[in-house]
This record gives C-alpha cells, sequence and structure tokens, in this order.
C-alpha cells in the first residue's frame, strides 16, 4: 500500500459517465479533515452525466472528452490532470475503458469501483448475470487499475447477501448503498491510515 508521506492531501480526479453517486460519496468523503484526498478535478466521457452537476455545486473544475477519439485524446487528459498535479484516479461509475498507454503514462495511482465480488462478473450486467447464476451473494470491490478490465489487485470487497426475490435493480440499489461505504474504507486502506 502507498504511504501517505507528510499529511498532504493526495490531489484527486473522479472519472464519471453517469449518475456520480460515488461521485457524490467522494466529495463527501474529501471533505473530513481526516480524508486522505482533495477533489481536484471531474473527467467524463458523457456531456449529459448528471454528475457533472455535483462539479458545479462543489466548485470542482471538469472536463467533458470525447472517448471516441481515445488516442487523440489521451494525452490531452494527462495534460490537464499533470497541470492539476492529479496524483490519484478514481473510476467512479466510468464505462470507459482506459488504454494501457494511458494507464503506463499516469504516474498516479488509479482505482475502479466495481458492482460485483471479483473476480467473478467482470465487465457489465453484473446483477443481471449473478442473478441467472442463482448466486446466494453479489457485492461490490474496489481495486487498483491495470490493463486488463477489472483485473487489478483487490483493495477491499462488500458481500451483499441476495434476497429471494429480488430483481436486478433492487440488487443495484442494495449493492449501490455499500459502494458509497466501501470506496472510502478502500482508499483509506491504500494510505495505510
Ligand atoms: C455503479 O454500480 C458503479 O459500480 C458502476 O456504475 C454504477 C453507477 O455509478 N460502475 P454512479 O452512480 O455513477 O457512481
Amino acid at each position: 500500500m502507498v504511504k501517505l508521506i507528510g499529511y498532504k492531501k493526495k490531489k484527486t480526479a473522479i472519472f464519471i459517465s453517469g449518475a456520480g453517486s460515488n461521485l457524490k460519496s467522494l466529495i463527501k468523503f474529501s471533505k473530513k479533515k481526516k480524508s486522505p484526498i482533495s477533489i481536484n478535478f471531474i473527467v467524463s466521457d458523457n456531456p449529459k452525466a448528471k454528475g457533472l452537476m455535483l462539479a458545479k455545486k462543489n466548485k470542482i473544475k471538469k472536463k467533458v472528452f470525447n472517448f471516441k477519439k481515445i488516442h487523440k485524446i489521451e494525452n490531452q487528459i494527462l495534460a490537464v490532470l499533470k497541470k492539476h498535479e492529479i496524483e490519484l484516479i478514481c473510476l467512479a461509475g466510468f464505462m470507459k475503458i482506459l488504454s494501457k498507454n494511458f494507464i503506463t503514462k499516469f504516474k498516479g495511482i488509479i482505482l475502479n469501483i466495481h458492482p460485483s465480488l471479483l473476480p467473478k462478473y467482470k465487465g457489465l450486467n453484473t446483477h443481471k448475470r449473478a442473478l441467472n447464476n442463482n448466486e446466494k451473494y453479489s457485492g461490490c470491490t474496489v481495486h487498483f487499475v491495470n490493463s486488463k478490465l477489472d483485473s487489478g489487485r483487490i483493495i477491499l470487497q462488500k458481500k451483499v447477501k441476495i434476497s429471494k426475490n429480488e430483481t436486478k435493480d433492487s440488487l443495484a440499489k442494495k449493492v449501490l448503498v455499500q459502494e458509497h461505504r466501501l470506496y472510502p474504507k478502500a482508499i483509506i486502506k491504500v494510505f495505510n491510515l
């Protein structure tokens, strides 16, 4: 894990694509005195991402990038992150896959939260797949991001029991509540606090 040298909050960028409920919980976490992070930038691939409203409300700089041109914009994103001295990227409901080149070039830490008990159910539609397989439990995972999808070293997980008449929507809601608690705990663990 990473030692937090000298209690300076780690400058963090959050990458979102949608509602931004994880972003909201990370903003709340970052405002705590003991939080090891400050949120300095928000990146999205989706100009309509509701989470971008949180950037405005919390006076956090934001930028939308067209990830269809990933190779063209990668260096732009890296330059923006460098300009803002970003040391930590938290992917939070971010639906694009960062290239190996980006991950290698970014010298900080990249974390992701995934709505399943990895290594099970990498990729999309995790709740539907867990229900189709009659799983007894699902949950969420925070992991380091490497060049393979949802395959980086696991930091923390939280199990969620699947009820008898669970639907993918009810399970998503249950897991999301745990995601909001898990991400801050995982960040604290990464900085070994
Ligand atoms: C969450 O389940 C997250 O794990 C997944 O996208 C969903 C929405 O996240 N990647 P958010 O509300 O946009 O943070």
